[in-house]
């Protein structure tokens, strides 16, 4: 196992910079989950720990040692890419077991190899099928298996679970995570489902425009984000812009949110985030708790959770988030007090 560590990692097709200056650490037997938007970069850095590409700048380091210059199959690294591209006229078992044969294991000892591999993704049986005689699902976990099959050291996924449905998919997040702990590999998963992302990493890191935005682990960069950016991209929340005056953030509608952070000077413009579900419908039960009166405009009920939208007089739209276990919800058009403590109110930087 081993730790990855870019430093100053900059990648330019043409005009474009793809990776501008990426410097970020995965620690050994960590599992980074890399989100961001399309076209952010995410399966370029991969292609570049993994050796696919060589960056214009910068250093990559496996285990300490400077591999930027190293070829892909000198690295060590195992691989799963978003196409997960078996070979259709091996089987199983030979797909599995390629890798080390191409490492110059023999053929008994490969297949053994490849035997414990299948074990791992919870396929034992199926070595003697070819790709096509196997669902999505089971392919993918052949991908994986292979991957991790003559033990590397790391792990890159890009994008594994993308083509399965929702049910499978969590099957997949949960076995992922127990042979990643099992095996301790050092891994970096790229995904574009930050619910996944929040739920299987130690630690995200949000790419934007080639940049890493933000990084840290999932509960501190949901409760804290940095940026308008980070905090619309990790779930939903809730922008109250406003101008500082009196210590605390006024709104267009004249309300004053108090807000935990240090403010900038007085006058300044300041955008702030609150999720919504820290808001709860009712007036402040706790002193000087923030409170915004607004109107109803539509309640949208999800089995365990209900969203409520509110617009403010001055137009200024919410939302709430509530589980539907408590007393009913109030009807669009209805008045209702939005409350929330100024613990939950987060100062972004943009
Ligand atoms: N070989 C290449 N030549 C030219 N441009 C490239 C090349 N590879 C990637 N790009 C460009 O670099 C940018 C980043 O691509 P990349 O594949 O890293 O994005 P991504 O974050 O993985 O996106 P997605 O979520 O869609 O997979 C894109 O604008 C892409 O068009
Ligand atoms: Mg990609």
């Amino acid at each position: 196992m081993a730790r990855v560590d870019l430093s100053g990692v900059t990648k330019r097709y043409g005009a474009q910079t793809v990776l501008d200056d990426v410097s970020c650490a995965f620690p050994e037997g960590s599992f980074t989950a890399l989100l961001g938007p399309s076209g952010s970069g995410k399966t370029t850095l991969l292609r570049i720990v993994a050796g696919f590409v060589r960056p214009d700048a910068g250093r990559v380091e496996i285990g300490g040692r400077d591999v930027t210059g190293t070829p892909v199959w000198a690295r060590d690294i195992g691989l799963v890419f978003q196409s997960y591209a078996l070979f259709p006229h091996m089987t199983v078992a030979e797909n599995v077991a390629f890798g080390l044969r191409q490492r110059g294991m023999s053929r008994a000892a490969a297949l053994a190899e490849a035997a414990r591999a299948l074990a791992m993704v919870r396929l034992p049986d199926l070595g003697a099928r070819l790709p096509r005689a196997l669902s999505g699902g089971q392919q993918q976990r052949v991908a994986l298996a292979r991957a991790i099959a003559y033990r590397p050291s790391v792990l890159l996924l890009d994008e594994p679970l993308s083509a399965l449905d929702r049910r499978l998919r969590q099957e997949m997040q949960a076995e992922l995570r127990r042979i990643q702990r099992d095996s301790g590999l050092t891994t970096i998963f790229v995904t574009h489902d930050q619910e996944e992302a929040l739920t299987m990493a130690d630690s995200v890191a949000i790419l934007n425009g080639g940049r890493i935005v933000q990084a840290g682990p999932p509960r501190s960069l949901y409760d804290r984000p940095r940026t308008r950016f980070a905090a619309t991209f990790l779930g939903e929340t809730n922008i109250l812009e406003g101008v500082v005056a009196g210590g605390r953030a006024r709104l267009a509608c004249g309300t004053a949110i108090a807000v935990p952070d240090p403010l900038p000077a007085e006058g300044r413009a300041v955008a702030l985030s609150v999720r919504p579900e820290a808001m709860q419908l009712g007036p402040p039960v706790r002193e000087g708790d923030n409170c915004l009166a607004a109107r109803v405009t539509a309640v949208t009920f999800a089995g365990a959770v209900q969203t409520l939208e509110a617009e403010t007089a001055a137009g200024l739209r919410l939302r709430m988030l509530a589980t539907t276990s408590g007393a009913a919800p109030p009807e669009p058009g209805a008045s209702v007090l939005l409350t929330w403590p100024p613990g939950r109110t987060v100062l972004l930087e943009d």
